[in-house]
């Protein structure tokens, strides 16, 4: 299956695994990449410049196919020298680097100078035609369904992939509900180049958090994830479970005048560690999306990889062509 996205990022699949705070390390980056597909290494997941060239040098020796670094620029209680980030990728000559949070246009010079191509991760029409605007390879577009930051808008992909489809030029992947074949079919139809899943790649063997997650995500169905901190407009989808009722709870005490403070201790970083690490998956806030719905199976990247791919081009080639060939017949 050839698209843009793959012509693009010289990969063999049109299907990406976006950046991913705790998860995105040199393991399951490496292991999407020798599955064709295209991985991000979470840069913010280092805890600093130097921790994350040793992360892409360690990814290396895992794989000779191509991979990225996903930069997530938000605002921080402690500042994040995101410069230094994005000159490490640079030096490291890494040549793909996903961005998300907001607009990539400062660091923009650096990336270009040496070559790489940016693909940034957003949530609205005007933000995806923005960043074709300063000179983005791709865009990778997260509908309302997504794990992590929605935005506020509340956009489903049914309708945001068409219409961003209506006013980009340069290529974009669906993201936000994507986990098997009938997606990426889905996802081609409504114009995009390929698909990009986080929370479909958690749930596999080589995704390098506790199996108690995995299990879980397993476990879950659709309605398994909550929307926390609507009333901050910083909207994010996340696992359903007893931190996240807490945090619903102090959000409908406090009512308009909440601040981030009254939810500090619930939501702190540190619980990441405790749930990815030590597997207590109820004591820690943790990103899920709604495709936990469609999650079934723990399978290594390769075989997730191939199996969409088999199963997508069955699809077109059989189910679809035959809707509009009446003998039935594949063309
Ligand atoms: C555990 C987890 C952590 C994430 N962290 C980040 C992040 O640091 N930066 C970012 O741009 N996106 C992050 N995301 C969002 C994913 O890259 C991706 O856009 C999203 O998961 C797509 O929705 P899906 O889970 O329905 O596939 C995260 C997602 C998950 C599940």
């Amino acid at each position: 299956m050839k698209t843009r996205i793959t012509e693009l990022f010289g990969i063999e699949h049109p299907i990406v695994q976006g950046g991913m705070q705790w998860v995105g390390r040199a393991e399951l980056v490496s292991a999407v990449a020798n599955g064709g597909g295209l991985g991000f290494i979470t840069a913010l997941t280092q805890p600093s410049p130097e921790d994350l060239t040793k992360e892409i040098a360690r990814t290396r020796e895992m794989t000779d196919k191509p991979f990225g670094v996903n930069l997530t620029i938000l605002p921080t209680l402690k500042p994040v020298p995101y410069q230094e980030y994005a000159q490490a990728i640079a030096d490291s000559g890494v040549k793909i680097v996903e961005t998300a949070g907001r607009s990539p246009e400062p660091f923009m010079p650096t990336f270009k100078t040496a070559g790489i191509k940016v693909i940034h991760k957003c949530t609205s029409v005007r933000h995806s035609v923005k960043a074709e605007a300063v000179g983005c390879d791709a865009v990778s577009i997260d509908g309302f369904e997504c794990a992590g930051h929605p935005g506020e808008d509340n956009i489903p992909g049914l309708i945001l992939l068409p219409a961003t489809a209506d006013k980009m030029t340069i290529p974009f992947v669906a993201s936000g509900g994507f986990g098997d074949a009938r997606g990426l079919v889905a996802a081609l139809a409504l114009g995009a180049d390929g698909i990009n899943m986080g929370s479909r790649f958690m749930a596999t063997l080589e995704a390098p958090i506790h199996d108690n997650v995995k299990e879980a995500m397993v476990a879950a169905d659709e309605r398994n994830t909550e929307l926390i901190y609507r009333p901050l407009r910083n909207t994010a989808r996340v696992f359903k479970n007893q931190v996240a009722s807490k945090v619903l709870e102090i959000e409908r005490e406090k009512g308009d005048d909440i601040k981030i403070e009254d939810l500090a201790q619930y939501v702190s970083g540190q619980r990441g560690k405790i749930v990815f690490e030590d597997g207590n998956i109820d004591q820690g806030i943790w990103s899920a999306g709604m495709v936990v719905g469609l999650i079934n199976d723990i399978p290594s990247c390769a075989d997730l990889i191939s199996r969409i791919v088999r199963e997508a081009e069955r699809i077109i080639a059989h189910r679809l062509a035959g809707l509009v060939n009446p003998t039935g017949q594949a063309v």
